[in-house]
């Protein structure tokens, strides 16, 4: 096998962080910005507007100097008092991680695992709820990153509300990339995080309550919480112009407000189509490889796909080639599936020729694993996708 090169040029391709378009890095290089004055509090309170275009809400999108787990922590932190009934509906790694929040945070507990690969499915929810009476907050994910699955959160969100329980969602991968309407659907809580697809560095984590969200902190305040306290922040976002309590992460913001005009300039509902046309490709080309995609094949997978690896070959070297000899991150499968899977993302700033790209280094991978590829089989199945969907299919510049 050749040696890594570390000169090679590098496609990073994973699900996060993500791949940062030119114009987003540019703006980080620019003087730092006094957080208290007019320069800055333009770019706070116009990023702190973009947030809810995104979100889909109304809602105060609250802020945090923290990676995405730090906007979930803030769902546990303000709902959550020792005692709670929680029930938590995971299908994978990140799922799994409300459980250890919540558990932190001394809630009583149901953690119902539908099993990696899996979807929630709402109809199973709706029984665990009906055995389980009386359950507070039930915290789930949009987007299993660990897996590919993203899950239907508007069933999931009627089936909590008609349980009289609230929703907490994991959107860390998912927002911005497959639709997540919080206020139509009445999602009481979004927590998600700048590095996927909001095409920024890490650095962000987000939550955004609704009024049923914040009545029920108020009844749970001083209980141990203080940076995540969601009502010091939404006090001083909702000033005019708004404010923060803590010092923000100027250079997140000032990438975000750069990244965010992007998403506006090319029309929200035309970034999920983006997406929805890089995962039916990358789809094409894992079947073109007579692989597996891993879980259910789902035409709303549009973060991350996951691929069953050959049995036959050693799957853990398949990201390991792909980076040090070809400078292709991708990732490989988490915990249990480790060596088994291989996860190629599409989210963010991710255009065609970036799945084809991969898609040429995953065949290569395999070919050098001594697996039976025929090289260029996946890579123009995806292309076929992109031709016959007949638009560019690139990211915005
Ligand atoms: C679905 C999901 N939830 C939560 C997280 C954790 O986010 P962070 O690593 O930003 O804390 C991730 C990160 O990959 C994720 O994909």
């Amino acid at each position: 096998m050749p040696e890594a090169n570390p000169y090679i040029k590098q496609y990073l391709m994973a699900a996060g962080p993500t791949p940062i378009p030119p114009k987003v890095s540019q703006i980080q290089a620019e003087p730092i910005l006094y957080h208290r004055a007019p320069a800055f509090v333009a770019i706070y309170a116009r990023v702190l507007d973009r947030l809810k275009t995104v979100f889909q809400t109304q809602n105060e999108v609250l802020t945090f100097s923290a990676s995405g787990s730090g906007g979930m922590e803030s769902a546990v932190a303000n709902l959550v008092k020792p005692g709670t009934k929680v029930l938590v509906a995971s299908c994978g790694k990140f799922g799994e991680r409300w459980a250890e929040l919540a558990e932190a945070y001394g809630a009583d507990l149901v953690h119902w695992d539908a099993g990696w690969g899996n979807r929630v499915e709402p109809s199973e929810l709706e029984q665990k709820l009906s055995e389980n009476p009386g359950i507070e907050v039930v915290y789930t994910t949009l987007s299993e990153t660990s897996t590919g699955v993203v899950n239907d959160v508007q069933a999931l969100t009627e089936v909590v509300h008609n349980a009289g329980a609230l929703i907490a969602v994991d959107a860390v991968s998912g927002l911005g990339a497959v639709p997540l309407r919080q206020d139509d659907w009445g999602v009481d809580v979004v927590a998600a995080g700048s590095q996927k697809a909001l095409m920024c560095p890490p650095g962000l984590g987000f939550a955004s309550p609704n009024q049923a969200a914040l009545d029920r902190a108020a009844e749970t305040a001083g209980q141990g919480r203080y940076y995540f306290d969601w009502q010091k922040t939404l006090k001083g976002q909702k000033k005019d112009p708004p404010d923060s309590p803590f010092t923000p992460a100027v250079p997140i913001f000032m990438a975000l407000d750069v990244a965010l005009g992007m998403i506006e300039d090319e029309g929200l509902e035309n970034v999920f189509e983006r997406h929805r046309l890089l995962g039916r490709a990358t789809r094409a080309a894992v079947k073109a490889l007579d692989l597996e995609i891993f879980g259910p094949e789902d035409e709303n997978s549009n973060v991350v796909t996951a691929v069953k690896l050959p049995e036959s070959i050693d799957g853990a070297k398949v990201p390991k080639i792909m980076r040090d000899t070809y400078g292709i991150t991708i990732a490989g499968g988490q915990n249990q599936l480790k060596g088994k899977i291989a996860r190629i993302a599409h989210t963010g700033y991710f255009g065609a020729f970036d799945i084809l790209t991969t898609v040429a280094g995953f065949e290569m991978a395999l070919r050098e694993l001594g697996h039976d590829v025929e090289l260029g089989s996946g890579v123009g199945a995806a292309q076929a996708v992109f031709l016959e969907a007949g638009v560019p299919a690139g990211a915005p510049a």
